[in-house]
């Protein structure tokens, strides 16, 4: 969840140490810190409480110079916010700094031993406990490298680190544990950079090696040496990544969940790149490593993610089972890994994850993975982990950079792409005819406009509802079939960014306890599209209105019954109704954006969340 960054090079690496940072705060804003050395000034530590501007300042008052240094930016795990608990941490000597993501799970026990050794400790924190053994290991071996091995040895649970010497100033050395968090090296010439995530080193290189499970990299000016822990020699080329940084930067926009709100239309389209032919009626993902005859072996479909992406994946059923006539079953991703899944020689595994980091995502693929079951990331973040380790081959949504905490673009660009799998699954079972998929076809490429409808039409209401509204303590969202996850990811949307209490429902079952809630105060968020359970939605809004709830209805271009039933009323444009979703969710987001704004809250950064959850 914390954000990583590190740079060694010709360069001050404050500026870059602290633009990389800026550029994660959306992984944690707890704390921040950094550490820079230089030969003259020594070590230079610098860390504040709260958000990165506070460091900054920090900074501003006592500048760092160096061209070798290390920073973080932290989401709590053990150990409250407070400057001793923020990253980086020293050693017992004083000479070594430690940053890290993720949770050593021994480290209780592991201080335990070093405290009757007669170590010192000054925070709370896991990761000073990781300096500790580093520097307890560099006393007896005299090189880095060797200390952060054995170090790493002792830890157990899934982590990221870096680590730097003043011994050692022509080096900062990274290791990765397990899933908890990714390590990517950027390569430039006569610099070199090491981050978490991609989007802290983009604006320098695009050349990027990756760090996988259990590996070392001793990072130079000239480049960076891979090993496996055991010390094993690894070899691997970079990557080139083809994101481009402006597209991570905020722009005119007040939030970046606001721009990504507004950037759907396009990326609607850009999922949809090279993918479709219209003329022949068929679909082609590039990437996918299942063929024709492995797609229709597939019995049964195991759907796995969290949060937001749990919602996509509820939708994703609805058009597998429908287009592909394959059974699908949901899991959260974190109940999933421990309920010692039977998964069965046909099944396949869907994840689907933004960032591709989610640590419980890629342990289910992992379990998957264990019984031989081929797995599909349909993922946002190039290069990301679960991207590599899908051995089915990765979807990539193609959203670009996603930064807002809260999910939108990454959220309806993976429906899209489930829907692009499913045709493609239907395709290759024979369960569609080509006609059929180009009806698909067609209604997806008028995805995107409609989509910039939405947008164009929800803003201007949202805003005026938020204004009547923002005061709530509780909302309720209703929808049926596949609107039902899209009244759980209007609930979620608007918890996370406004902090009001939401609760999504299939809307038939509001009347088996929910309904007790109802009453003038509350506003219903009622999912009401033009569908072959209409008339059943209809009703259930006749049950709010009777309560004296207040009805805010999303319905489809026309439906004068509708607005006539509801308080207020969005319409969007129609499309076939496994598409729907992707436009009814759009005013939910722009309500939780509007109504988050409207209370004052921080929407980019929501207190206590962090964009990529990369511990349990
Ligand atoms: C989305 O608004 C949330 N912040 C969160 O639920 C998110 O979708 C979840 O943590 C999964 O992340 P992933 O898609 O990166 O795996």
């Amino acid at each position: 969840m914390c954000g990583i960054v590190g740079y060694i090079g010709p360069r001050e690496a404050t500026e870059i140490v602290v633009g990389g940072l800026q550029r994660l705060e959306y992984r944690g804003y707890d704390s921040a810190g950094v550490a820079i050395y230089d030969p003259a000034a020594g070590l230079q530590l610098r860390r504040s409480i709260g958000k990165l501007g506070n460091l900054l300042q920090r900074i501003g008052r006592e500048p760092t110079v160096g061209c070798l240094g290390l920073g973080h930016t932290r989401w709590a795990t053990h150990g409250g916010v407070t400057e001793e608990n923020a990253h980086p941490h020293r050693d017992a000597s004083g000479s070594i700094v430690v940053i890290q993501n993720g949770i050593v799970e021994n480290y209780l026990e592991l201080k335990a031993n070093m405290l009757a050794d007669g170590h010192h400790f000054v925070s709370q924190t896991d990761t000073e406990v990781i300096a500790h053994l580093v520097g307890h290991y560099y006393q007896r071996t005299g090189s880095l490298e060797a200390a952060v091995r054995q170090a790493v040895a002792e830890l157990r649970g899934g982590n990221a680190l870096v680590a730097l010497c003043i011994h050692e100033p022509d080096r900062l050395v990274a290791a990765r544990l397990g899933n908890a968090g990714g390590v990517v090296i950027g390569l430039g010439a006569g610099e070199t950079f090491v981050a978490s995530d991609v989007p802290a080193i983009l604006d320098h290189t695009r050349s990027l090696l990756f760090l996988e499970d259990h590996e070392l990299a001793v990072i130079t000016r000239e480049g960076a040496q891979l090993s496996k822990l055991d010390g094993t020699p690894v070899s691997r080329q970079p990557v080139t990544m083809s994101w481009d940084p402006v597209a991570a930067a905020r722009g005119d926009f007040k939030h970046f969940m606001q721009k990504e709100i507004h950037e759907q239309p396009r990326a609607l389209t850009d999922v949809l790149r090279g993918r479709i032919d219209q003329d022949a009626g068929s679909v082609h993902l590039e990437d996918l490593r299942l063929d024709d005859a492995a797609l229709r072996q597939v019995g049964r479909i195991y759907a796995t993610a969290c949060g937001t992406a749990w919602h996509a994946a509820l939708v994703a059923k609805f058009m597998i089972e429908s287009l592909a006539r394959v059974r699908v079953e949901v899991d959260y991703a974190s109940e999933f890994r421990y309920r010692e899944p039977v998964l069965g020689a046909d099944a396949l595994l869907l994840a689907f994850t933004q960032s591709g980091e989610t640590v419980d995502t890629l342990a289910a693929m992992e379990e998957a993975r264990n019984q031989g079951v081929p797995s599909i990331a349909i993922v946002n973040a190039i290069g990301s982990q679960a991207a590599r380790v899908a051995d089915g081959g990765p979807l990539y949504l193609h959203a670009g950079p996603e930064i807002g905490v809260a999910s939108t673009k990454a959220f309806t660009s993976m429906l899209v792409a489930a829907y692009l799998f499913a045709l493609r699954l239907g395709q290759a079972r024979g369960t569609l005819t080509a006609a059929q998929i180009r009806i698909a076809l067609q209604a997806l490429v008028e995805l995107p406009g409609k989509a910039a409808t939405v947008i164009e039409r929800a803003v201007p209401v949202c805003e005026a509802l938020a204004e009547r509204y923002h005061r709530v303590s509780n909302a309720l969202f209703l929808g049926r079939q596949a609107n039902y996850p899209i009244a759980l990811e209007g609930a979620l949307k608007l918890k996370e960014i406004s902090y009001i209490h939401a609760e999504g429902y299939p809307a038939g079952e509001m009347k088996h306890g929910p309904i007790a809630l109802i009453d003038e105060d509350l506003p219903v968020i009622c999912i009401a599209p033009r569908d072959h359970i209409y008339a059943k939605m209809l009703s259930n809004i006749e049950q709010v209105r009777a309560r004296h709830g207040q009805v805010l209805a999303i319905g489809t271009d026309g439906d004068d019954q509708l607005a006539a039933k509801a308080d207020r009323v969005i319409l969007v444009p129609a499309t076939i109704p496994l598409l729907q979703p992707v436009l009814t969710v759009i005013p939910l987001q722009i309500f939780a954006y509007a109504m988050a704004l409207r209370r004052g809250c921080d929407v980019d950064q929501p207190r206590n969340l962090a964009k990529s959850v990369t511990v349990e």
